[in-house]
């Protein structure tokens, strides 16, 4: 698959960083978002990331240059899905939007043009009923904020071509991402399927007053998040099983999780309580800091954990 150029469609969290992402990769960026001042905005921000990029030594000056100089904002979708190879698609999450952006891309590009979603929770089977080209049609879903994080979960709908996710898969690991393909549909892909089953026990747990809300998130980030950052749950208890492996592992302590399953939640929404409980749980970490000031933080680490695991 040859891309060149790629359209970014939505401007908001995900798009300036996509738009920073391929930037970097050395693809000419158009970006457009409905709103010209949230456009102005996401153009700000994706130089920003750029210029943060350069500044951990991650990209040369030279390349942060071109890169920024890779992206221009443009007034109007025909615009941007002209002379493109790529859509990135990140505009506001509902159907409506998606069927009226996919109706007008599906029209506007020729048949060989990718048109990829960032969607986090919508179906590609439905958003793509209103295209002639359902087959060139995928959720591409980031995990945030994708100029630093490797995660693209690769979703199908079902007429998506095979053709169409194996050529993303290949164009993505070329550039460095770790691309994860679904074989069916599900609410939420991979990830976001997990980490809401973490969210609700870690939640429980503050809830059930076992433990406090930065104690839960100690319990995770220095613990078992470690060995996340290298290894998914099931190579870790692999591991975990010693010399007899996965066998042993769910032979031995198969049982005791059995214990933990039958005490742990099961609800299917968010207890009215727990939103106060967990708002003044997270005052209490966050220790005054201000939220720019954590993310700066955050992707600071992120950049020197990715330099390691790359090594
Ligand atoms: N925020 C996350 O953590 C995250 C992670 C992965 C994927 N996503 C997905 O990325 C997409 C965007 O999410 P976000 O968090 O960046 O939202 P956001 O609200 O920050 O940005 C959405 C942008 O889309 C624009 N928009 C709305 N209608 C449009 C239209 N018709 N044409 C062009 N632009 C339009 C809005 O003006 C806004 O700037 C969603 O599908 C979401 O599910 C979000």
């Amino acid at each position: 698959m040859k891309v060149q150029s790629v359209g970014i469609v939505g401007t908001g969290v995900i798009g300036s960083s996509w738009a920073a992402f391929y930037a970097t990769k050395g693809f000419k960026v158009k970006m457009f978002d409905v709103d010209p001042s949230l456009c102005q905005k996401g153009l700000r921000r994706a130089t920003d990331y750029v210029e943060f990029l350069q500044t951990q030594d991650s990209i040369s000056e030279n390349a942060a240059n071109q890169a920024i100089s890779d992206i221009t904002m443009v007034n109007n979708l025909d615009e941007a899905i002209k002379d493109i190879q790529l859509v990135q698609e990140s505009a506001l999450e509902t159907y409506e939007v998606k069927h009226q952006l996919f109706k007008a891309m599906d029209a506007g590009t020729p048949p060989d043009v990718i048109l990829a979603s960032s969607s986090s929770g919508l179906l590609m089977t439905e958003i793509q009923k209103v295209t002639q080209h359902p087959e060139r049609c995928l959720i591409a879903h980031p995990f945030n904020p994708p100029h630093l994080i490797p995660l693209v979960e690769l979703v199908p709908g079902e007429r998506t071509g095979n053709h169409t996710i194996s050529k993303m898969k290949t164009f993505f690991e070329g550039l460095g991402k770790i691309p994860v393909v679904l074989k069916k549909e599900a609410p939420g892909h991979i990830a976001n399927r997990l980490a809401a089953a973490m969210w609700r026990e870690a939640t429980d747990i503050v809830l059930k007053g076992i433990a406090s809300v930065e104690d839960v998130d100690k319990a995770l980030f220095a613990g078992p998040g470690l060995r996340y950052a290298l290894m998914g749950q099931h190579l870790i208890y692999h591991l975990g099983g010693g010399e007899g492996g996965m066998e042993h592992f769910v032979d031995h302590l198969g049982p005791a999780f059995e214990q933990c399953w039958k005490t742990m939640a099961t609800w299917t929404s968010l207890p009215p309580e727990a939103k106060d409980v967990l708002v003044n749980g997270i005052k209490d970490e966050m220790r005054g800091k201000s939220l720019a000031e954590m993310a700066q933080w955050r992707d600071e680490k992120l950049i020197k954990l990715l330099q390691v695991i790359q090594e």
